[in-house]
């Protein structure tokens, strides 16, 4: 009996959610949408705790769910990049137990979202694995680029996932690669600024408009340090909630103080030169060359 009552309030909750995220999304697509939203998804091992769970590694099961649920109300919104924040280097400090399992994670969970037709194929979004790949486990590593390789030729949105970052560590790769670049008679003719955007990881994203971090902490942990700093325009949230807990509530307040904040000077979407953008897409092909897997035509 109470399993029954238990399933329909279940049912029911779900029901009201849809009911409201249409409606959200269809109110909130009236204002100016963001192009850019970075999220730092902090406090999954916290919730596991809250829920009482024995292991808080758990915690990061429910995180991965909700990437994946506020990776669609991006998308349905039409934002162009999304940058979530899954693995800092600093992570690799943790129990081996725990990292053994956000590898594992990451590993069995990319596999499956490359090749998600309703988010993926659906939407047209090319996911980019950022940071520090080297440091992956070569079986984890391989996922990471099989991923990036079956949707590379997808334009309309970026999903970057920094996957080991730090910012420190991605400054330094910019700067070693600017510094070849200006060996390069046609590559320095170009602006400083331009050329060395160019070199980050980030090279076509657009300008951040909205970093968002969950958990009640105030610090930003290396994430996207660079890009925050020169986006004129970036709105910053730090919500209470743990990130498994993120609702559509919290999403579409902090929408909506954005529309309400949002200036005519709103982020540029960069349009890098054609000679930056044909060395990029060389790295990329190859990297898609050193990963073990069957490169098919497309
Ligand atoms: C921070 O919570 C979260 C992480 C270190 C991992 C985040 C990873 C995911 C949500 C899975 C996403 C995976 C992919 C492939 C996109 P915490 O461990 O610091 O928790 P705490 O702050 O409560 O200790
Ligand atoms: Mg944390």
């Amino acid at each position: 009996m109470w399993v029954f009552i238990f399933r329909l309030i279940d049912w029911i909750a779900k029901k009201v959610e849809r009911v409201l995220v249409n409606w959200l999304i269809r109110t909130l697509s009236c204002g100016p949408i963001p192009k850019h939203i970075a999220i730092i998804m902090d406090g999954n091992r916290r919730y596991a705790s809250k829920l009482g769970l024995a292991d808080r590694r758990l915690g990061h099961y429910h995180g991965y769910d909700r990437f994946e649920t506020v990776l669609n109300w991006c998308l349905r919104l039409g934002v162009k990049c999304v940058t979530v924040y899954a693995f800092s280097v600093e992570n690799f400090k943790r129990s081996p137990e725990e990292v053994e399992t956000l590898m594992t994670l990451a590993a069995e969970k990319l596999e499956k979202l490359a090749s998600r037709r309703d988010i993926i194929d659906r939407h047209g979004v090319s996911i980019r694995i950022i940071g520090e790949l080297g440091m992956l486990p070569e079986k984890v590593r391989n996922v990471a680029i099989k991923a990036m390789y079956a949707t590379s030729h997808h334009s309309n949105y970026i999903l970057n996932i920094c996957f080991p970052f730090v910012s420190r560590l991605e400054m330094e790769r910019a700067t070693k690669m600017f510094n070849e670049w200006k060996q390069d008679p046609e590559m320095s003719m170009i602006e400083d600024q331009v050329l060395f955007r160019g070199c980050l990881d980030t090279f076509d994203s657009p300008d951040i408009d909205i970093l968002i971090r969950t958990s009640g902490e105030w610090r930003l942990s290396e994430f996207l340090l660079y890009q925050l700093c020169t986006s004129p325009n970036c709105h910053s949230f730090f919500i209470d909630k743990m990130w498994p807990e993120f609702s559509i509530i919290e999403f579409g307040k902090i929408l909506l103080r954005y529309q309400s904040r949002v200036t005519e000077r709103s982020s540029l979407s960069v349009n890098l030169p054609a000679k930056i953008m044909q060395a990029r897409k060389k790295q990329y092909a190859d990297l898609f060359a050193t990963a073990d897997f069957e490169l098919i035509g497309r």
